[in-house]
């Protein structure tokens, strides 16, 4: 079997954010944000992209009014095309945009 994990392996991000000297990181997929904070705490400037509204909304308590994150909605297939601009310099990009058994961040273990 391979390396499973939930969310970005933090060791390899880390590991390829020394040695390449990023200073950005792009993800998509926010959900619940958990990896928007540990990216935005190894680099300057993330962009999270999430498509689905309520698990945007939901998510905001947590992620709006941080300096350097910059939340977008709207699917990765086109957002990320949006973002190219912005990213002047080399950036780490966790693509985790996927859909949810159960369809959005309110899982029944969020709830418990
Ligand atoms: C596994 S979760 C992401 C987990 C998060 N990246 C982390 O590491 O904690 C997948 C997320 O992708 C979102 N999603 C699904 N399709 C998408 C798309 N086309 N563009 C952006 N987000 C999408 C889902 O709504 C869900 O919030």
């Amino acid at each position: 079997m391979g390396h499973v994990t939930h969310g970005i392996p933090l060791d390899l991000a880390t590991r390829l954010v020394e040695s390449q000297q990023l200073r950005a990181a792009v993800e998509t997929g926010t959900f619940r944000g958990d990896t928007t904070l540990a990216l935005r705490a190894l680099v300057n400037e993330v962009w999270t992209v999430e498509a689905d509204h309520g698990t945007y909304l939901e998510v905001a308590p947590r992620l709006v009014g941080q300096p350097g994150i910059h939340r977008l909605e709207g699917s990765s297939d086109t957002v990320l095309a949006s973002i190219a601009p912005e990213l002047t310099m080399p950036a780490l990009y966790w693509l985790d945009a996927h859909s949810l058994p159960w369809g959005h961040a309110s899982s029944p273990s969020s709830t418990t």
